[in-house]
């Protein structure tokens, strides 16, 4: 049986409209889930929506809708985002949905019976805007240590899971487990966190409605982070699991969120799955922070990038392309157009279009567009072919770090040593000597065979680009690695046409 592999986004709220960071996040699970799914496992990859709250129900007052007219309004430019960004999830779970109340329900209600959710009373300061009570210790200067905004003292009746009871446990299994959160440089924050001292956790609230109800006790609506936090397993059909989803895919592979939301996810999540009886996931992994032009991404400064205004100037690969590349996944990065129109001249025009565009133009010239079969590889030849096979092998462990830039700076490794494999062949030389007609007939095969396995890399992170490269080759589109990386299986005989520019250079200023 294949082996399975669950990959979450975090859900995303819907008072604000989607932009880079949102993007990002996605297409990393995106990017992860095509290359398992290439690789024959059964994969299982979710992202929605967090559509519960006080901003929401705030948002919608101000805006004369419902709650949940704005949610419906707004779910859909995530959607469509992710359609246009050829986002390949398996489900989309917004948490109005029955099921997930449903979920939420009974997760209370089993908690409440155990005794781990009991009614308490609470006091302390509130970021309306985070939607976070903060003790007096962890303001800064009176505001909220995340926004800097103020915060107000409030007392009411609440639900408290008692979160106290779970932080030794927590912190034994973060310690046997050293891949759970991840990158490590974030282990130790979380850590001396819980070493702390966790406090029971405040989980409903009487101050707005917009939620789903307290089983009950209908004045309260459960706290966002319990509700939003169950979707991961909502959407496996948690508890009934009739379609066997939970029994499948639980526990997840990997939870993608960014470092602002980590110790909800690190500590808070995991300790309602302990008191609940559920298997812990296995990781959890923090990306970093983008900022635009060096400058914090907001709406009040007017700079956020929205990715749809993106893929229309650029295409949609170059973007997925450039935004795992530039920063290694869980630090923080700089978006700056140069960069991007950079990376799209050198990386894709240049190293990559180039490539193709030659290799094809020698083989019609040469063999009339038919590729030969290869005659016995030199010592020059071995090195090259020789490469790819290691690092096929060295891909795979860096995606289980979650290492997208060095996936990508390995196969374009790959890709410079294939443009070098032309310098020093000298396809042109050879080609005025018809004694080395089968020499050149070696080296073309061994050109175009290489960039079969490169597209076959490339596809999880510029699907369309992959498939063309696989078209022209006379391959397959749907071709996956599975099976197909290893060398040598392009067939002599097959037509393959000059290629076209795959990329247009862009000019500074377009
Ligand atoms: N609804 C919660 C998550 C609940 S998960 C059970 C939430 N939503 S969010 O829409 O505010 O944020 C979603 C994700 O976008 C977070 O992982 C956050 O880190 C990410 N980003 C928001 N701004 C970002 C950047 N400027 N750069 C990179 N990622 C950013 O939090």
């Amino acid at each position: 049986m294949a082996e399975k592999f669950y990959v979450t986004t975090p859900i995303y709220y819907v008072n604000d409209v989607p932009h880079i960071g949102h993007a990002y996040t996605t297409l990393a699970c995106d990017v992860i889930s095509r290359y398992k799914r290439s690789r024959g496992f059964d994969v299982y990859f979710l992202t929605g929506t967090d559509e519960h709250g006080q901003k929401v129900e705030t948002a919608a007052n101000a805006n004369g809708e419902t709650p949940l007219e704005l949610a419906d309004r707004v779910v859909k430019r995530f959607q469509s985002l992710w359609e246009k960004l050829n986002i390949s999830n398996d489900d989309f779970i917004r948490t109005t949905q029955e099921r997930h109340k449903k979920t939420v329900t009974e997760q209370f209600l089993k908690l409440q019976a155990k005794g781990d959710i009991y009614l308490g009373e609470y006091e302390d300061w509130y970021c309306t805007p985070c939607e976070t009570f903060w003790t007096e210790t962890q303001l800064h200067d009176g505001s909220c240590p995340d926004c800097g905004r103020e915060t107000t003292k409030l007392k009411e009746e609440s639900y408290f899971f008692r979160m106290s009871s779970y932080g030794d446990q927590l912190i034994k299994h973060i310690e046997e487990n050293p891949d759970f959160i991840q990158p490590k440089s974030r282990r130790n924050e979380i850590i001396s966190f819980i070493r702390e001292g966790l406090r029971d956790l405040s989980i409903s609230r009487t101050s707005f409605s917009w939620g789903i109800p307290a089983p009950g006790n209908e004045k309260h609506v459960i706290y966002v982070w319990f509700d939003a936090l169950t979707n991961y397993i909502s959407a496996l059909g948690y508890p009934d699991d009739k379609d066997g989803l939970f029994e499948k895919f639980w526990p997840v592979n990997a939870h993608v969120i960014g470092k602002d939301i980590l110790r909800f996810h690190a500590v808070y999540w995991p300790t309602f799955l302990m008191a609940a009886g559920i298997p812990l996931p296995k990781k959890v992994f923090a990306h970093g922070w983008w900022t635009v032009e060096g400058q914090k991404m907001s709406k009040s400064l007017r700079n956020v990038i929205e990715p749809n205004m993106l893929a229309d100037k650029y295409g949609v690969d170059p973007i997925r392309y450039f935004l795992l590349r530039e920063v290694p996944f869980g630090l923080d990065g700089d978006f700056s157009h140069s960069s991007l129109i950079s990376r799209i001249n050198s990386d894709l025009a240049n190293d990559l279009g180039n490539l193709l565009s030659r290799s094809t133009a020698m083989l019609g010239k040469y063999f009339d567009g038919v590729l030969p079969a290869p005659g016995p590889n030199d010592e020059i030849d071995k090195a090259f072919t020789g490469r790819f096979g290691p690092a096929n092998e060295k891909i795979d462990k860096l995606y289980d770090d979650m290492a997208f830039n060095k996936v990508l700076q390995t196969i374009w490794e790959l890709i410079s040593a294939a443009n070098k494999y032309i310098d020093e062949t000298a396809p042109w030389s050879l080609a005025k000597d018809p004694a080395q007609q089968q020499r050149l007939g070696t080296v073309l095969y061994n050109l175009l065979e290489a960039q079969r396995l490169i597209a076959l890399q490339i596809t999880p992170f510029m699907p369309d680009t992959g498939a063309k490269i696989l078209e022209i080759l006379g391959v397959n589109p749907n071709t996956t690695l599975q099976n197909n990386d290893s060398w040598g299986e392009l067939a002599a005989g097959t037509e393959i046409a000059k290629a076209a520019p795959l990329f247009p250079r862009i000019e500074a200023g377009e």
